[in-house]
């Protein structure tokens, strides 16, 4: 009987609030900044992948969400699957006990439990949960800084999704990208009490991809070099301090400037790259009064919750447990969902390791 090699693995998503925007090196996803998210419980949003590799297989094959993408066209998902193969020979080259797999064709199931390419972080589960699933299939001993280093070349944000809790992805100043992947910031037990709140404004596919609109605005925008040099940097080293502290005012607004700074050099690209929409802007709005409504009636905090914007119009909001229920509330009122599935709200952060 033919022997089946299969691993199944889910990975969650993360949204930064420091976001990263630029490529130095656009084959290896080098960063032109240093960026910090925080990573969501896979019980939540998060892809689910599930790798086979047999000898009867002719050919390497994907489906993503049940559509068949075509893997040779495609030089992201051809970087991660060559570099896990790659790993996996150097491995049965070393021990002729291993079974030899590497030869053998993929055939690659992919699924998001949320909207793809709308801005909601879905490449970062998808190339984080493809590494992860390749790395058990192959049964490679790589840790999870090695296996971010890999992800990023799938999808830069991906290299973030390996670690939980509150995670950098240091930009790292060498030409071959080694120095440049994810490392933990804190925990999520460090600081539990901090959920996502995600709005969904439109899940139709974003116009302008995250990598050309990179290119874009790097290649015309004046503004995106002083967010490089001057904004990012200490954006980095406060926010560092800020979750060190658990002070919310300070991750609040962090992550309020930075979302403003990033739209705005995306305003900046010639011609410019417009993500947010009206009902966009009508949150931010929304999030302003409620802080300072919540402010004037004497709240201890200058900022109950924060939003942050991806390459889309959906909002997410960061709120500690104890205003979770009534922002969520609030914004329910202002924004009223055709469908509840608009919202998915309350979600605690995730410090496990990936599951298998
Ligand atoms: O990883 P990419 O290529 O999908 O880029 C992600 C870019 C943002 O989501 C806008 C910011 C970020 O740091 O996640």
């Amino acid at each position: 009987m033919l022997k089946v090699y299969e691993a199944t693995c889910t990975a969650p998503i993360n949204i930064a609030v420091i976001k990263y925007w630029g490529k130095r090196d656009t084959k290896l996803n080098l960063p032109t900044n240093s960026s910090l998210s925080v990573t969501l419980s896979q019980d939540d949003l998060h892809t689910k992948t599930t790798c086979r590799a047999a000898p009867e297989l002719k050919a390497d094959k994907l489906w993503l969400n049940g559509k068949e993408e075509i893997i040779a066209q495609n030089k992201r998902l051809t970087n991660v699957i060559n570099e896990m193969r790659a790993q996996r020979k150097k491995l049965e080259e070393n021990d002729n006990s291993l079974p030899k797999i590497a030869d053998y064709k993929l055939h690659i199931c992919s699924a998001n439990n949320f909207p793809t390419a709308a801005g909601l972080a879905s490449s970062a589960a998808g190339f984080a949960c493809l590494t992860f699933s390749l790395a058990t299939l192959y049964q490679l001993k790589l840790d999870n800084v090695e296996l971010s280093t890999i992800a990023r070349t799938g999808s830069g944000s991906a290299c973030r999704s390996l670690q939980g809790g509150y995670v950098a992805w240091e930009m790292g100043e060498k030409e071959d990208g080694s120095d440049s992947h994810a490392i933990q910031v804190a925990s999520r037990e460090h600081w539990p009490d901090m959920q996502a709140i995600i709005l969904v404004v439109n899940d139709a596919k974003k116009k302008t991809s995250s990598t050309l609109g990179m290119q874009h605005t790097v290649a015309t925008s004046p503004l995106i070099q002083h967010r490089i040099k001057h904004v990012v940097p200490k954006a980095m080293e406060d926010m560092k301090t800020a979750i060190q502290n658990k002070d919310f005012d300070s991750f609040a607004e962090i992550t309020m400037r930075d979302s403003n700074s990033f739209h705005a050099v995306c305003a900046d690209t010639f011609p410019p790259i417009y993500y947010m929409n009206d009902i966009s802007r009508a949150v931010v709005n929304a999030v302003h009064d409620y802080n300072a409504a919540k402010a004037a009636m004497g709240s201890a905090q200058k900022y109950t919750v924060a939003y942050t914007f991806d390459a889309g119009p959906n909002a997410v909001l960061y709120v500690q447990k104890k205003d979770a229920d009534n922002v969520l509330g609030v914004i329910s009122r202002i924004f009223p969902a055709a469908e509840d599935k608009n919202i998915y709200s309350g979600f605690n952060f995730n410090d496990q390791e990936i599951d298998e």
